[in-house]
């Protein structure tokens, strides 16, 4: 019922042009073809005309009849054809030439443009990284936040509120790492001292609403509020008691601690060191002398 429309196959007119060209290859060897064939022909011919006919027989040049001379010069021209054909590929055509290299150009534009589309993209990818880095810069930790303590053996630190043992060099330790810098600490910790230490600035946490403490000593009710009020030091100390430093492990940097080599009754503790968390980089021993009465070696660890 519906006759089926007769299709003429499709064919590009990039395509159309390859074969024209083919045909164009295929028609300049057969002209090449008989260009040779006539070249052999017209030899032969050539030399019957002239050793058996005997046209131009007594004609010499240079010694050599004349006919060789006729022969070389149609080998130059069927050489020079030859060359044109299989090396320069004149028979294409300056037009020809012309048109292959607009095309090249229009791919190389075209090529130009998607490099510049993907550089553009990548471009992207790469400031959304570096915002992302220059963030993440933002938000890294400007301060070394360090634990400083002295503990036992058995990790012992103080009882009814007061320090076990008298290590003067400890004492030293303590005021040359500290002095400058903010000190949090307890409240218990806090109220040991018969006066606060010089230069240094206090930071006391505690639950009390109300509590009162000498001019200059910040008052702070969580670790968190202590850690903001302390955030212009670069090297804030947590110096105890034993309840500030189970809150600090685990925000801290740094642990400078005097382990005494001895064991004690206490009610404070210093909280175990978790060597899954903490390397240990320093190690320097002491023996006890008249200034320190036990043997006590002071020993840094880092955040692994
Ligand atoms: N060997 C050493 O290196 C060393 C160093 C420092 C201290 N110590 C010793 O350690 C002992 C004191 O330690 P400690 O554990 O008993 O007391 P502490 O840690 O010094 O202070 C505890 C108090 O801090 C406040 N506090 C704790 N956590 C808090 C939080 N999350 N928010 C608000 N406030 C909070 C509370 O104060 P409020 O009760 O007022 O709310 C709490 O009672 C003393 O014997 C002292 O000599 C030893």
């Amino acid at each position: 019922m519906f006759g089926k429309k007769k299709s003429s196959p499709q064919i590009d007119k990039e395509q159309l042009e390859l074969i024209e060209n083919a045909q164009k290859r295929i028609k300049q060897k057969k002209r090449l073809y008989v260009h040779f064939v006539l070249f052999l022909i017209g030899a032969i011919f050539l030399i019957v005309a002239n050793t058996v006919i005997g046209i131009g027989k007594d004609v010499t040049l240079f010694g050599k009849e004349w006919f060789l001379f006729a022969i070389l010069l149609w080998l130059f021209f069927f050489l020079y054809h030859l060359f044109n054909v299989f090396v320069t590929h004149k028979f294409i055509g300056k037009a020809w030439e012309k048109q292959q290299l607009e095309k090249l150009v229009a791919k190389q534009k075209d090529r130009i443009e998607k490099i510049k589309q993907d550089l553009v993209k990548e471009e992207t990818v790469l400031a959304k990284s570096e915002v992302y880095n220059k963030t993440k810069n933002i938000n890294k930790k400007q301060s070394t936040l360090t634990i400083i303590a002295a503990a036992a053996e058995n990790n012992a630190i103080g009882k009814d509120n007061q320090l076990i043992w008298h290590l003067s060099d400890d004492l030293k330790r303590f005021k040359a790492l500290t002095s400058g810098h903010h000190i949090i600490m307890g409240r218990k910790t806090f109220e040991s001292f018969p006066k606060p230490l010089p230069n240094r600035t206090h930071v006391v946490i505690t639950r009390q609403a109300n509590y009162q403490a000498p001019d200059g000593v910040i008052i702070v009710n969580s670790l968190e509020d202590a850690l903001d009020a302390s955030k212009s030091d670069k090297q804030p100390f947590i110096i105890g008691g034993g309840q500030i430093y189970k809150q600090a492990m685990g925000i801290a940097d740094k642990i400078e601690l005097t382990r005494v080599h001895s064991t004690f009754e206490a009610d404070a503790f210093f909280p175990e060191i978790d060597f899954n968390v903490w390397k240990e980089t320093n190690n320097v021993f002491h023996k006890k002398d008249s200034d320190n009465e036990f043997d006590f070696s002071f020993l840094t660890y880092e955040r692994k």
